[in-house]
């Protein structure tokens, strides 16, 4: 298989990959996977992707914090350091992985949404797009991304699980959709519904390794690689071929992270 992918949501810095991320990376580089771009989901992630993308040239990062962990960010100076990281490195393409889960119970819905929102506008002082975690909370997540202008701002709907409807909704604040994985399970039904709906200018491939693996290898540690697993998934929905979805996803997330 000749693709050419851009993986625009990994989590490489995770310990299951401590033994062999060297010769993983090569191994997928050498299996066509072109640029990825790993996803922080707190202060010591987003540490790290600065790094990273200073080590690896195919390697592209965010910095923000994820819903569940925002309290991180009323410490004092935690938000002054991501903005210091932003203006610092221009590989560091995107605020995420930010936004909204009320999958638990015990969760604190006002800091997640205070910091969604704050996160937004650490965005658009930066001039960079987002990338946006929304769990079990579709409606607050679109009113916040509405009420904070996210057509202006730009950014993706990570692992996008909600209905072909609301799908409408997001695609009219012009984001992106992350498709992933989750195509290739079987009981995928409402999203493939939404991927036969969006159009292909609205779709990246993602990991979100090393969890969320394909078929066939489901269960096992994630790998940008098998992306091509995914686009095959996609192409089957929109009958066309591999190669054109996975040319214009990667296209797509040029746009998306502002590269050339
Ligand atoms: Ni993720």
């Amino acid at each position: 298989m000749a693709f050419r992918i851009f993986d625009t949501h990994a989590h490489y810095n995770e310990k299951v990959y401590d033994a062999d991320r060297e010769e993983l990376f090569a191994d997928m580089r050498a299996k066509g996977v072109e640029r990825l771009t790993n996803i922080a989901v707190d202060l010591d992630s987003s540490r790290i992707n600065d790094a990273y993308t200073k080590r690896y040239e195919f390697i592209y990062g965010t910095v923000g914090v994820f819903p569940s962990d925002v309290a991180e960010l009323e410490e004092e100076g935690a938000e002054e350091e991501l903005e210091k990281l932003l203006k610092e490195n221009p590989r560091l393409v995107a605020v995420g992985e930010i936004g909204l889960d009320y999958h638990y119970e015990d969760t604190d819905k006002p800091l997640q949404q205070k910091w969604f929102a704050g996160q937004m506008e650490l965005a658009r002082r930066t001039g960079r797009p987002i990338v946006i975690h929304s769990r079990d909370a579709a409606q607050d997540t679109l009113s916040i991304l509405k009420e904070n202008h996210a057509e202006e701002i730009g950014g993706v709907m990570h692992c996008y699980s909600y209905s072909r409807e609301m799908a409408r909704d997001f695609l009219d604040l012009g984001l992106y959709f992350g498709i992933g994985g989750v195509l290739t399970f079987k009981n995928a039904k409402k999203l493939r519904e939404a991927v036969e709906y969006l159009p292909l200018s609205a779709l990246v491939l993602e990991t979100d390794a090393p969890y969320l693996t394909p078929e066939p290898f489901r269960g096992k540690r994630n790998c940008s690689s098998y992306l091509a697993y995914v686009a095959e998934k996609i192409a089957e929905v929109k009958a066309l071929s591999p190669e054109a979805v996975c040319e214009a996803c990667r296209e797509n997330a040029c746009r998306l992270f502002r590269l050339s």
